[in-house]
């Protein structure tokens, strides 16, 4: 008899992107004049920047001629990116992370998602709440889930809560996790951690030998001084943490598909017999053996952000974006709601009305205003009674869904 991983079927429903996507397809279908404007996926709009098109003009026509021609890559990708990010996005603000502990990939939810396949299975899961649901689904799909709790919990993981009760900062855990996902700024309550705050995590996972998975996709929507870029900023980090990044917000490469992990070589867990045990090594196995590199294009694609030229458009397209998070948070805020985030992050969280459970808010929201933001319970028990709304529509829409609302 062929069975199938049962994990999976203790896993709730659909992929709460994927609920939201056809809750909204079924409103279309009955409601087909409605003007739907869509605040809910972390999408982004703006065309992608002209330095980053003329790269991969010019990457397509070198693979069209035979001194060009490039097959299979470098399987943790072309040592001109890694390079490139070692210098731009660690050297420049005094990090040093070398070009090998740097892997390529065409995405951090992959990455997120893959990298718990190189720990053991009895591991302990700390996560915040609310939280991205892949850090959550892909640890269930792997069996360290336990039972889903009426609650809304799994019963193995410890869930760190993060709410206006504690300013959306998690308190330590009560009892000693293996790995600890953190990701600043956040989403989706997009609120962030500053230096000391990141630091007290650094020390409790040296203290606790724990490894911390830090997800720093929305870094480059940080505004304000006193908050790290990298948690490797932090000293010591790079004896405890891997980090997550990703040109999807950072650059509009959603639909193109680029993104990294870095490794640090002193960043060790225990073998079976009580060695400590190098992840970069086992990382890069991992990758060899189950991926072939993201495309030529793309990565030449990804190295032209890096230019004087590439850094300036993609700048104003987070100023776009930002700007559109600040027209939401002034609205909102002058209508007299609560909300969060919007000032390091493109997410605004805000506080369902009258306490409303999250999901009642989303249909109402979609009804009646014909606005598509995400359930804040979808993100997990303590997202209950928020709602977020993203800033990576456009103005003209924005503006529209914030006239709507306050009408
Ligand atoms: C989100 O809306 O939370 C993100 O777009 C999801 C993702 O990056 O996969």
């Amino acid at each position: 008899m062929t069975l199938v991983n049962s994990n999976y079927l203790k896993l709730p429903g659909s992929y709460l992107f994927s609920e939201i996507a056809r809750r909204v397809a079924a409103f279309s279908a009955e409601n087909p004049d409605a003007q739907i404007i869509r605040m809910g996926i972390g999408d982004v709009t703006r065309p992608l920047p002209q330095a980053v098109i003329n790269a991969m003009c010019e990457a397509a026509r070198e693979q069209g001629a035979p001194e060009g021609f490039k097959g299979y890559g470098p399987d943790h990708g072309y040592m001109f990116l890694r390079e490139l990010i070692a210098e731009h996005d660690f050297a420049a603000r005094g990090v040093k992370v070398d070009p090998d502990e740097i892997f390529i990939s065409d995405g951090a939810k992959c990455d997120v998602g893959n990298f718990q396949e190189i720990f053991a299975q009895d591991n302990t899961i700390a996560i915040t709440d609310p939280v991205y649901p892949v850090y959550v689904d892909s640890n269930v799909m792997a069996g360290r889930g336990g039972e889903l709790q009426p609650n809304g919990e799994w019963s193995n993981f410890i869930y760190l809560p993060c709410t206006a009760e504690n300013n959306f900062e998690p308190a330590l855990p009560q009892r000693r996790p293996d790995l600890i996902y953190l990701c600043y700024p956040n989403n989706p309550t997009g609120t962030t951690l500053t230096r000391d705050q990141l630091a007290r995590w650094v020390e409790y996972a040296r203290e606790n030998k724990s490894v911390i998975l830090f997800d720093a996709a929305y870094e480059v929507f940080i505004s304000e001084p006193d908050v790290p870029h990298s948690i490797y900023e932090i000293p010591g980090a790079d004896e405890v943490a891997v980090e997550f990044r990703s040109f999807s917000k950072t650059a509009g490469f959603t639909g193109l598909r680029c993104a990294y992990t870095v490794v640090p070589h002193k960043l060790t867990a225990k073998s079976p017999n009580g060695e400590d045990t190098p992840l970069n090594p086992l990382w890069a196995r991992r990758m060899s053996t189950k991926y072939n590199g993201c495309p030529y294009v793309v990565q030449k694609a990804a190295a032209a952000i890096y230019s004087p030229e590439g850094r300036k458009q993609v700048l104003e397209n987070v100023a776009y974006y930002m700007n559109n998070a600040k027209i939401i948070r002034d609205a909102l805020k002058n209508a007299g709601h609560t909300l969060f985030g919007g000032v390091n992050a493109p997410y605004v969280w805000l506080k369902t009305p009258d306490n409303m459970l999250s999901w009642d808010f989303f249909d109402l929201m979609l009804n009646k205003y014909n606005i598509v933001g995400t359930p804040g319970a979808g993100f997990g028990p303590s997202g209950e009674g928020y709602f977020r709304l993203t800033a990576f529509g456009s103005m003209e829409n924005t503006k529209a869904a914030m006239q709507r609302l306050l009408k």
